[in-house]
């Protein structure tokens, strides 16, 4: 039964590709919500916030520094960028979350690099 081994197949490496998003040290989730913040398709962040290591940023966001000190709170930090618009409704930041930008997984890398700044 082919097909049967295939589903089989799928099945395990969903589930290695989940264990192994789990086991992910905080260096390497800091890393993808850096490559997620850059990613003009994703986050894009830098076009409107300066932050470290951001190149040519823009400033139209409060620059992103002392992070973990601002927002100790990570939930907080992760509602923020979730969608902004809860905390004012006029703001011209996307509501990642709301509007399914990043997935869960990708908005809890993003907290952890914002948490890194
Ligand atoms: C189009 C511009 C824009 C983009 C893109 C954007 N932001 Fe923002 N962001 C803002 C503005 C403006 C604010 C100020 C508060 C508000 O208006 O909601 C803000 C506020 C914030 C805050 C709160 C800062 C503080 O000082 O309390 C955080 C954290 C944040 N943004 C993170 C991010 C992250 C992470 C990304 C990328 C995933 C991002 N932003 C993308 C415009 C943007």
């Amino acid at each position: 039964m082919p097909k049967l081994k295939l589903i089989f197949t799928a099945v395990a490496l969903l589930c290695s590709v989940s264990l192994g998003a789990a086991e992910l040290t905080l260096e390497e989730r800091i890393a993808k919500g850096y490559d997620l913040a850059v990613d003009r398709n994703a986050g894009n962040c830098f076009s409107c916030h300066m932050a470290e290591g951001a190149e040519q940023p823009g400033n139209s966001g409060p620059a992103l520094i002392m992070m973990q000190l601002r927002y100790p709170d990570r939930n907080q930090l992760k509602a923020q960028i979730a969608d902004p618009r809860v905390r004012n409704p006029n703001t011209n930041m996307p509501p990642y979350g709301a509007h399914y930008i990043l997935t869960d997984q990708e908005l809890e890398w993003m907290v952890d690099f914002v948490h890194s700044l």
